[in-house]
């Protein structure tokens, strides 16, 4: 089969739609028109504690414990589905893993805190086209600057029977997550249930009086295949793309949530192999109604500086795979009884897209309530541009990153994935300009960048969206452009005092997990002599010693 090119159709006010090629049909399709709508209550991931925390160092350290194990979970009415899941200590085993809240930040006001997560693979063997395999694993924590050792390089793997501590930073506010990184097998672990979220709040984020507590909410978008046993069907449609008819959000088919007429913060996440969303409220499940609307108020690495309104059905927030955006929905312009639903408008032509994935959440506004929470006009000042930070006549290194396909594989700048080869040695505390070019139709290549926060500085040469004006880890390069993105080669814990500038080898790949594993994905090195990415190696099960 060959990739038609150029299918990709407008989309009112929202840029451009993927549509790849035209696959048949596969018999279970028609399954997910049995999956109810809107009935099931909306889950929420478990929420971990840590096990023990330890507060005699200069910074206090919490510790947490998650095994990765096969499990059978609730996800469909009245069936059991076989799933690969992060199980926290004390948790029950659920669709998503469990979420992580943890304070961070680097400022004495802060008191931040640093995180050790354990995480013990107990996932034994899966068949692997008739053979026994081992399911190993690689944990990314997506948007934490890591040391290299602790952050998910892809052959940095934990076997079945053996375990890694991983420590995190925690240098600043964002909503993060965690998933599955193993090489060639990320987008399999991934659907098989390896994602988490986590979130870090710092003293300014929690100043802001925006909704909290029972009013923020996680929202993980992710689409799967069943079959009429229940059971996940993966399939990568040889190496191209992983596509669901169910829309899932944490764990969820299809599900309602009960609201109070208040302000919600809901923080969503595209925690999908291969789809792209566009998001946009309604008041009615299969069209919209129009001047529904919700602000967006953080990007993947941390707030806006202003909220960003969205109107629909004019303003539809698009969001690859990968991609955080936090939003606030004010449920009091509308009546007790009413319903509002978040949809995904699908498209005729678009195989891709399912037509039963068109409404993915059903709010009810159902109570009363009071709302001492406020949405600031202003949420982060000063707000740092890094274009800003250009001197004159200063020289900005700049590189550019084709991602295409051919000879039937992913690629950037024409190669593939390989360990011992880097592609860019940005030098510590640098500011750079990257061009990340997608010369061809028909794909969208979500892009994700280890380590830096970055600015999208343009698109096509023209302004990003208003909603992608903040710090982000993930660029959605749609076909036929070119995104131009500035970062500087430093995390803010390179500012504390006596600590050196973290160097070493980090990842850059398209976030489309299939594409990542075959095999649009490579590495840049900041400086020179970090630490090797495999120095923190996984160690037996035997050796642990309890935390
Ligand atoms: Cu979210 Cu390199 O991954
Ligand atoms: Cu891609």
């Amino acid at each position: 089969m060959k990739i038609t090119r150029r299918e990709a159709i407008k989309v009112v006010g929202g840029g451009i739609l993927l549509s790849p090629f035209a696959y048949s049909q596969p018999a279970h399709a028609q399954f997910s028109s049995a999956v109810p709508r809107f009935q099931i209550p909306l889950k929420l991931p478990p929420l971990l504690s840590p096990s023990r925390s330890n507060t005699s160092g200069d910074r206090p350290i919490d510790y947490y414990e998650i095994t990765m194990q096969k499990a059978e979970v609730d996800i469909l009415p009245g069936m059991k589905t076989k799933m690969w899941c992060y199980v926290g200590k004390g948790l029950a085993p659920a669709a998503v893993g469990p979420i992580i809240r943890h304070r961070g930040g680097i400022e004495p006001e802060d008191e931040g805190r640093t995180s050790v997560i354990r995480f013990i693979n107990k996932l034994g063997t899966t068949i692997e086209q008739g053979k026994e395999k081992p399911i190993d694993t690689s944990i990314h924590l997506h948007g934490m600057a890591s040391l290299p050792e602790y952050d998910g390089y892809a052959t940095d793997l934990i076997p079945p029977e053996y375990f890694k501590d991983y420590f995190y930073p925690n240098d600043r506010a964002a909503t993060l997550w965690y998933h599955d990184h193993a090489v060639h097998k990320t987008s399999r672990n991934v659907y098989m249930g390896l994602a988490g979220m986590y979130v870090v709040d710092d003293a300014k984020a929690r100043a802001l009086n925006l909704p909290k507590g029972d009013y923020d909410i996680p929202l993980i978008i992710q689409d799967k295949k069943f079959d009429a046993a229940g059971q996940l069907i993966f399939d990568d449609h040889r190496q191209r793309s992983a596509y669901g008819d169910v829309a899932l959000v944490n764990g969820t088919p299809f599900p309602r949530l009960r609201v109070a007429r208040r302000k919600y913060r809901f923080r969503l996440l595209n925690a999908s192999p291969s789809r792209t969303y566009q998001l946009v409220l309604s008041q009615a499940e299969n069209t919209l109604t129009g001047g529904d609307f919700f602000h967006v108020i953080s990007t993947d690495a941390g707030l806006l500086e202003k909220p960003v309104k969205m109107t629909a059905p004019l303003n539809l927030l698009r969001i690859g795979i990968g991609e955080r955006y936090g939003i606030v929905i004010d449920f009091k312009d509308y009546p007790k009884g009413s319903k509002l639903y978040l949809q995904n408008p699908a498209f005729p032509n678009n195989v891709d897209t399912n037509n039963n994935m068109s409404a993915i959440v059903r709010f009810d506004i159902e109570d009363d309530a009071t709302d001492d929470s406020s949405l600031p006009d202003v949420l982060r000042q000063p707000f740092e541009r890094l274009v800003d930070q250009i001197q004159p006549g200063q020289t900005i290194p700049t590189r550019t990153f084709r991602f295409e396909r051919n000879g039937n594989e992913w690629k950037i700048n024409n190669k593939t994935w390989d360990e011992n080869r880097i592609d860019a040695n940005p030098q510590p505390g640098a500011i750079e300009i990257w061009n990340l070019v997608n010369l061809g139709g028909g794909w969208v290549h979500p892009v994700h960048i280890h380590f830096v926060d970055l600015q999208m500085i343009d698109r096509n040469g023209l302004p990003p969206r208003p909603y992608e004006l903040g710090w982000k880890d993930v660029f959605l390069l749609d076909d036929f452009e070119t995104i131009r993105v500035i970062a500087k080669f430093s995390s803010p814990q390179d500012r504390t005092p006596g600590k050196r500038p973290i160097l070493g080898k980090y990842m850059m790949h398209c976030h489309n997990l299939v594409h990542e594993d075959h095999d649009m994905m490579t590495q840049f090195e900041i400086g020179a002599g970090g630490d090797d990415p495999k120095k923190a190696k996984a160690q037996p099960i035997s050796m642990m010693k309890p935390f």
